[in-house]
């Protein structure tokens, strides 16, 4: 299963992604989480990506396509798997479309996950992330157990850059004019699976995954 998870900032992605790679046992494919990974490590991609990302902006497509020609290559892929926040502008839809009948495959379902403004801001600005396993939480929705500790593997949680208002609003500006059009782009080829994005994680991934033929 090769599949798309799309949807505005703070609409689940990450948080359905992490469980749907164990149920569909093939990987996430995150370029936010790649991105921030280059830029914790200083290296030169993620040195031109952080001002972009800080200020809500998005990266430029050159380098987020580079990331997925290489990515989709890995071993662990072969089965398929989950990409999240990609592809995010047309020109980047319409690439990943060349690299993928290049290679004789293509997309099997693209979920798009939709919440309103206001639901986004609140889970954007209460988002806890693991530094060490990457693990997604919030001070309301979804509490650790111990506050600032991770549940999961007990590293530190921390509050993305970008989670601040001001980034925040912007993210959702660049959402709204250059990634909502991919949604009729992918009715048009009849793989857009909507899924309503509100109400329990749980429930939302039963959507998911009756959406996609797998429940
Ligand atoms: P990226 O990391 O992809 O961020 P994003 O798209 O803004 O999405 P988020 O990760 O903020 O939201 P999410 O949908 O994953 O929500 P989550 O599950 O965490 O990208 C960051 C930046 O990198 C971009 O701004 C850009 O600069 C750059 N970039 C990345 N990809 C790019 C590309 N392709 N092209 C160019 N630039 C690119 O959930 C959010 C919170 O809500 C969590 O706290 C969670 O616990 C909670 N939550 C989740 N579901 C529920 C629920 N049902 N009820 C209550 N709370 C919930
Ligand atoms: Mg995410």
């Amino acid at each position: 299963m090769r599949m798309i998870l799309l949807g505005p900032p703070g609409a689940g992605k990450g948080t359905q992604a992490k469980m749907l790679l164990e149920k569909l046992a093939i990987p996430q494919i995150s370029t936010g989480d790649i991105l921030r990974a280059a830029v914790k490590d200083g290296t030169p991609m993620g040195l031109e990506a952080k001002s972009f990302m800080d200020s809500g902006g998005l990266v430029p497509d050159s380098v987020v396509i580079g990331i997925i020609r290489d990515r989709i290559q890995d071993e662990d892929c072969s089965k398929g798997y989950i990409l999240d926040g990609f592809p995010r502008t047309i020109a980047q839809a319409e690439a990943l479309d060349t690299m993928l009948s290049e290679l004789g495959s293509g997309i099997d379902a693209v979920v798009s996950l939709q919440a309103d403004e206001e639901e986004l801001v609140r889970r954007l600005t209460g988002r806890r992330t693991c530094r060490s396993c990457g693990f997604g939480f919030h001070v309301m929705f979804k509490p650790p157990k111990a506050e600032g500790v991770c549940d999961e593997c007990g590293g530190e949680l921390y509050q993305r850059d970008d989670d601040q208002e001001t980034a925040i609003r912007e993210r959702l500006s660049v959402y709204g004019e250059q990634t909502q059009p991919l949604i009729d782009y992918y009715r048009g080829k009849g793989t857009l699976k909507e899924v309503d994005g509100l109400g329990e994680i749980q429930e939302i991934q039963g959507r998911i995954l009756g959406a996609i033929g797998t429940a």
